[in-house]
């Protein structure tokens, strides 16, 4: 048996109630077992370290908050009503006009809207899409396998191609929007293939932006002062989400609920705060270099993999911000419940100590999944008869988090009330902001991304384009002598 949105059966493991004052649709975050007095001192944190850190958590978020006017616009991105408005136009006007949607893009431009996607969309969305829904397909690579697969299994004419290079370069971009636009022109002419592509990128510079005036594409912009691990929430993400019937304006809601709460300095209060001190702590002070989401949500698992970019390359810098070789980051790690507990769960519990660990958890799920057993006297199956799946999830996830906290595993728990647009807007905005605000404590810049460059450089001259030759020449002197074994 199965229904939909019911929810099941309060929490049964000790997790605080909201304080009074806590909307209901407010995601949480429980860090009682990152305390030292819960994991220990050696694992956890200790009052007086959380209370020496509070002067430079509240000047890192007077910091950060000061420069939203300046050079770091996403913050102000839960509120660009105008925007919004165009998005909502556009993907109006293509409503019934497509079965499928293409997102073209890589790292920050693609993860946000796999996370979404994930998120808000059926996990079926691309084999039983909605009625009147297209399938959102995200390409976020060039192994010809998957593009030469999906080539081979859709129809181009049927399919609206969104391009998204904030750089408007690069390579893995470039080259699947030439191999789709191709495909399409073949198909339906050079006028007639105009339709089906839609860009996002930066509003002057950049190749894509030259081809979208040359060709007159439909664009949308990525605003000066939103890099791409910090995207998620401008047309980046929103434009392949509203197409594909998400409501991107409860997204940008939640956003904004976040922003205010994180407003007030408060390294006890702010979450944000908490959160980015809590990583400096676990990394400089108590020795664990990696950090790991943990999804006891099928819905939220492409958060970790959104996260897990966002904290990488924002945090793992060679040098710091006055210009000292410092090789820092933490390591971030991804992981699903329960199916993690059957593969990592051993190494988390029993390992070294040199992980902190997030777990994702929900309160109510959309289905009531119920278990039934036709074997009374075999209690190894009928222990479970009349439960709900809801319960068993919720029992091995309670089950994980007591193993890693009796084994001095530091741990917290971010809590949805459920999965919607809402929530997912405050636990996007509180990452970013906590991210933005480590940078502060690592002391580097957290919105560059040199070692990014500097792989996409390398490729533009292994593949020969003009104005690299010397990049090119260099890399063919200083390529090792071949050591295969087989
Ligand atoms: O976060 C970043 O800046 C990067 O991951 C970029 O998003 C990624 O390299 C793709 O770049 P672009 O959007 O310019 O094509």
């Amino acid at each position: 048996m199965h229904g939909s949105r019911r929810a099941v059966q309060s929490l049964s493991f000790s997790l605080p109630d909201p304080p009074e004052s806590t909307p209901m649709d407010r995601i949480r975050l429980d860090c009682t077992n990152l305390m030292a007095d819960v994991v220990g001192p050696e694992h956890g944190i200790t009052e007086k370290e959380l209370a020496a850190l509070a002067p430079t958590s509240a000047r890192a978020l007077d910091s950060v908050r000061a420069r939203r006017t300046r050079d770091l616009r996403w913050l102000d991105l839960p509120y660009q009503e105008e925007v919004l408005e165009d998005i909502l136009g556009y993907a109006a006007e293509q409503q019934g006009r497509f079965e499928n949607v293409v997102v073209l893009g890589i790292g920050g431009s693609a993860l946000g809207n796999l996370a979404l996607s994930g998120a808000l969309s059926s996990p079926y969305q691309d084999v039983a899409p909605a009625p009147g829904i297209p399938r959102l397909f995200v390409l976020d690579n060039v192994d010809p396998d998957l593009i030469g697969e999906w080539i081979d299994h859709f129809d181009v004419t049927k399919t609206l191609f969104n391009v998204v290079s904030k750089s408007g370069g690069t390579a893995e971009t470039m080259s699947q929007f030439l191999i789709f636009r191709q495909k399409l022109v073949e198909a339906l002419g050079e006028t007639g293939h105009r339709d089906h592509i839609v860009v996002t990128t930066d509003a002057e510079r950049g190749i894509l932006r030259e081809i979208v005036e040359r060709d007159g594409y439909r664009s949308f912009v990525v605003p000066d002062g939103v890099g791409g691990r910090f995207s998620v929430l401008s047309p980046v993400g929103l434009l392949s989400s509203a197409l594909v019937g998400i409501d991107v304006r409860g997204l940008l809601k939640g956003a904004a609920a976040m922003d205010e709460l994180c407003a007030q300095p408060g390294i006890e209060t702010n979450p944000a705060e908490f959160y980015a001190a809590v990583q400096w702590l676990m990394q400089s002070a108590k020795h664990k270099p990696i950090a790991v989401q943990f999804a006891y949500s099928h819905r939220l698992r492409l958060f970790a993999d959104w996260y897990a970019q966002l904290l990488a390359e924002s945090i793992g810098k060679r040098s710091g911000k006055d210009g000292a070789e410092l090789f820092t980051g933490p390591t971030p790690v991804r992981a699903v419940g329960v199916t993690d507990q059957h593969s990592q769960v051993q190494l988390y519990v029993e390992g070294p100590f040199d992980k902190w660990f997030t777990l994702f958890s929900l309160e109510e799920s959309d289905h009531l999944v119920t278990i039934e057993s036709p074997y009374p006297d075999l209690e190894g199956a009928h222990y479970l008869h009349g439960r709900h799946l809801a319960e068993l999830f919720r029992a091995e996830r309670d089950g994980t988090q007591v193993a890693l906290t009796e084994a001095g595993r530091p741990n917290c728990s971010v809590l949805f009330p459920r999965v919607d647009a809402h929530t997912v807007g405050q636990y996007i905005y509180l990452m970013e902001l906590a991210v933005a605000l480590m940078g502060e404590h690592y002391g580097v810049d957290a919105f560059d991304q040199p070692g990014v460059e500097a792989g996409k450089i390398a490729a533009y001259a292994l593949m020969g384009r003009a104005g690299y030759e010397a990049r090119r020449e260099q890399l063919e002197r200083s390529a090792p002598p071949s050591r295969r074994l087989v």
